[in-house]
């Protein structure tokens, strides 16, 4: 109901190749979307998780994580919940998502450690560098502006420490029509160690390493 709002605006954008970005929504489009993901972080953590057993042992044990895109806030809440030993915090460049994510770690309890800011990926503050064990993305890649991607990338790769990891939640694209047909291809969740990083500071172009991958 909510997208199928967006529909009489298709003509004009299909013919000027305009576009409606998300943030540009209104309350109900932004919380309706942060209602409809809010399961996203639980199938990771309950269908992925398991195996990447060294990022599971990360996050038992103890780990500052970065949710960068973080909308309402679910994954936030959602691994602080099923990790007590974790502190998370959450930027997003929308203020009605960062009001949402506010107010629900207010209701959950968790305010003692986790948090939520309003500041785009592009421009993350000094403090950040160094400063997360897991940098995570949860349907966030491909709403970037194409034009900030590679800026969005880089602040993630410098906020990790030695080691650290970059996790991205996305949907794929599918290679025709067999594939777009097959859920279990929906989603594909690329774990990307901070070896990756060339010593230029540029990430090196990763292949995808599908959901069994860990280092
Ligand atoms: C589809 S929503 C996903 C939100 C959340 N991760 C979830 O799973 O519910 C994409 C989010 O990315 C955010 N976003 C897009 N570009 C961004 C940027 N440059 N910096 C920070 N957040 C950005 C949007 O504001 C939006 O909240």
């Amino acid at each position: 109901m909510l997208v199928a709002r967006d529909y009489s605006r298709y003509p004009e954008l299909f013919r000027t190749g305009g576009t409606f970005p998300y943030q540009e929504h209104d309350r109900a489009f932004l919380s309706g979307v942060a209602q409809g993901l809010r399961t996203l972080p639980r199938q990771f953590l309950d269908a992925v998780l398991p195996k990447l057993p060294a990022l599971e042992t990360r996050l038992s044990t103890r780990a500052n994580i970065l949710d960068v895109g973080c909308g309402g806030g679910f994954a936030l809440v959602e691994f602080a919940e099923r990790f007590p030993n974790v502190r998370c915090t959450g930027i997003d460049m929308e203020p009605v998502s960062i009001q949402m994510a506010h107010e629900l770690i207010r209701t959950q309890g968790l305010a003692d450690r986790v948090e939520a800011c309003l500041v785009g990926g592009e421009s993350l503050p000094p403090e950040f560098a160094g400063a997360f064990d897991l940098v995570t993305m949860f349907l966030v890649l491909h709403e970037i502006r194409p034009e900030l991607k590679e800026t969005v990338l880089k602040q993630c790769a410098q906020a990790l420490r030695p080691g650290g990891q970059l996790l991205i939640f996305d949907e794929r694209y599918p290679s025709g029509p067999a594939e777009l047909r097959d859920p279990l291809l929906i989603f594909t969740v690329m774990d990307l160690g901070q070896s990756n990083q060339h010593p230029s500071g540029n990430p090196r172009p990763p292949g995808p390493r599908g959901p069994t991958s860990d280092r």
